[in-house]
């Protein structure tokens, strides 16, 4: 399918991309005023395409935007723009905001919502990064202390996405003032220290990813041990790390800031987690 014949969802139409546009006095274009999903699909069935929808919804609570659907017709739209683009693997992207109305940084009146769907390929890792894994740098946290809304105000993570790839990595990881590892630009993260696997507990630090749940789900059912408290990556007895989100499904990460991680090669934790958690995207039943 080419790029030209993708069909967009605005405001109540199905367009072709190039004709999906929305209002300049948009309050996401002009105030970053919105929030937003990423749903995965494989061969046409979403992967925890429930629980996208309630954070959705409460990611709209939290800067008090009405939902503009009901959950069953949000899904529904979910998978009416996903057949109008049926990639075998594709990733749904969903944004409301709170509206276009004249700038003013308290709205008036309450406004409609705008809503946008679209549907795209999900990318997948080169066989270099499967091999090798990701590599990652490290900075302090510039963002905001609501990180648990998936909001559309992603300025400092673009930030951190520009560093990565000017040092030639994969993703910039944040840290807190004490050092603690808090999560990606687009991913949360995982250690495993002690052979248990470990991640920054729920806070207004990290957004509370899908995958992040469905990885600590797994490894439970499967008997790994798992512990969701702060830690550094100086400590000692920490053998792997990983990363996970809807576009990356597990990764292993092999280089931090120069330093080699599990000898440079992924390992087993991160490499079962990455084949558990694409088998629950193949068939999400099982
Ligand atoms: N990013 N942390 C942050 C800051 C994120 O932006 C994301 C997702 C995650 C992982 O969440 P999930 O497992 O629900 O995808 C964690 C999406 C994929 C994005 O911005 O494209």
């Amino acid at each position: 399918m080419q790029k030209n014949t993708l069909t967009a969802w605005v405001n109540g139409s199905f367009l072709p991309l190039e004709l999906a546009v929305v209002h300049i006095e948009d309050r996401g274009f002009q105030f970053a005023d919105g929030v937003y999903e990423v749903v995965a699909c494989v061969d046409g069935v979403f992967l925890d395409l429930d629980a996208h929808l309630a954070r959705l919804e409460s990611s709209c609570a939290a800067i008090a935007i009405v939902p503009p659907f009901t959950r069953p017709k949000m899904a529904a739209l979910v998978k009416e723009i996903y057949d109008r683009n049926p990639f075998s693997r594709a990733m749904v992207y969903i944004q409301v905001t709170r509206g276009a109305a004249p700038r003013a940084h308290y709205p008036a009146t309450p406004l409609t919502p705008t809503v946008v769907l679209t549907s795209r390929v999900l990318p997948q890792p080169s066989t270099a990064s499967l091999e090798q894994g990701y590599a990652a740098i490290t900075r302090p946290d510039i963002r905001w202390k609501h990180c648990e809304i998936k909001s559309i105000a992603l300025l400092a993570s673009i930030m951190g996405k520009q560093e990565a790839h000017n040092a030639g990595v994969d993703e910039t990881f944040w840290l807190d003032q004490h050092g603690h590892v808090l999560e990606g630009c687009s991913t949360n993260v995982f250690a495993v220290i002690d052979d248990v696997l470990v991640t920054h507990p729920l806070d207004h630090q990290v957004l509370g990813g899908i995958t992040r749940d469905l990885v600590l789900r797994l490894a439970c059912s499967n008997g790994v041990m798992v512990s969701e408290r702060p830690w550094r990556l100086d400590e000692t007895g920490l053998t792997e790390c990983m990363l996970s989100s809807t576009t990356n499904a597990v990764m292993p990460v092999c280089r931090i800031d120069q330093r080699l991680i599990a000898g440079g090669k992924p390992h087993a934790v991160a490499l079962q987690l990455r084949a558990w958690v694409i088998a629950a995207m193949e068939s999400p039943a099982s």
